[in-house]
């Protein structure tokens, strides 16, 4: 993991701004406090899509199911402890009395805890997990599902890519388990920026500890240097393109040394490393990220405060 997490460390670091990509928070600390973001009480995301399966999942898998010959395979990009996942799982299993699940993760740990829970509550369920990032994923998938699957994409993951990446993502996940392929994508909406700046910098401190958590990770993977003294966690809203940004700033002017990179970044008083952003979405924008990765879409799911959506769409 080490080799491939060097290469985007160095070109992110080089880059102007500097620029991180999202996987990278996701090693086994990282995921586990990603874990504790989502029950924060600032962070409604995941409560809102909750409810959402919790009242609609009969209805998702029968209709990712309807006209299927044999049995509905649920992936998902991005699982995690897939426990809102399990929701849905317990719905396949209601319909088709068995089911296949074939969860997508960057971590080892996350990944080892869904299998063992999902294994005692639901023997029901075979397990084949896959620990990869999406992009890997995707050259591999075909021979684990086919076009009998629902692809999970939830967890508003895909708007920590940009429109364009998250467009060519979901044509993988078309061009990879081919028409008819049904995918339920989950995305978070735009609301007072108020609450959205809470979601992403909580008063516990939850979520500056897992930005940070990705110098900790330089520095225990790749020899770095950084001083977590010397970086702040910094939540923005960004209007014109309807995000959230998460950053880390300098908060002096220094030089930290990355030993097996053989690099040594300068940081200005106040520079940012841009370590990620969540697009709150409208309908529009999403329809049109569906259809250009060649999707329809199909139905849209609100929880009761219609601060959450959850989309099914079909591959063309
Ligand atoms: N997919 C989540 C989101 O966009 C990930 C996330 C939550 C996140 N809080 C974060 C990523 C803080 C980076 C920093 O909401």
């Amino acid at each position: 993991m080490s080799a491939d997490i060097a290469a985007d460390v160095r070109s992110g670091l080089l880059s102007v701004p500097k620029a991180l990509p999202p996987h990278l928070f996701y090693d086994d600390e990282g995921s586990a406090l990603y874990e504790r973001i989502t029950e924060l009480p600032e962070y409604y995301l995941t409560r809102a899509e909750r409810e959402i399966l919790e009242a609609h999942a009969t209805e998702i898998v029968a209709l990712a199911a309807d006209g299927l010959d044999g049995a509905l395979t649920i992936v998902e990009l991005g699982a995690g402890s897939a426990s809102k996942t399990e929701v849905l799982l317990r719905a396949l299993v209601a319909r088709q009395g068995h089911g296949s699940y074939v969860p997508i993760d960057v971590s080892p740990a996350a990944i080892d805890h869904a299998r063992r829970r999902l294994g005692a509550v639901l023997p029901e369920v075979r397990v084949t997990p896959l620990i990869t990032t999406h992009e890997e994923a995707l050259r591999t998938l075909k021979r684990h599902a086919g076009p009998g699957s629902l692809v999970l994409f939830i967890g508003s993951s895909v708007g920590n890519f940009e429109d364009h990446e998250a467009s060519a993502i979901l044509r993988g996940v078309g061009d990879a388990l081919g028409p008819g392929t049904c995918l339920l994508l989950g995305t978070d909406l735009r609301k007072s920026p108020d609450v959205l700046v809470r979601a992403y910098d909580d008063d516990a401190g939850v979520t500056a500890a897992f930005n940070k958590n990705l110098l900790r990770r330089i520095n225990r993977e790749l020899g770095g240097h950084f001083d977590l003294e010397r970086f702040r966690h910094v939540a923005r809203w960004n209007e014109a393109a309807s995000r959230i940004e998460m950053h880390l700033e300098s908060t002096v002017m220094q030089e930290v040394a990355i030993d097996r990179l053989l690099l040594c970044p300068r940081f200005e008083a106040g520079e940012t490393i841009h370590t990620e952003s969540s697009i709150k979405y409208d309908l529009p924008r999403v329809r049109a990220l569906l259809g250009i990765a060649g999707f329809r879409l199909d139905h849209t799911f609100h929880d009761q405060a219609r601060r959450f959506a959850l989309h099914l769409a079909r591959a063309l």
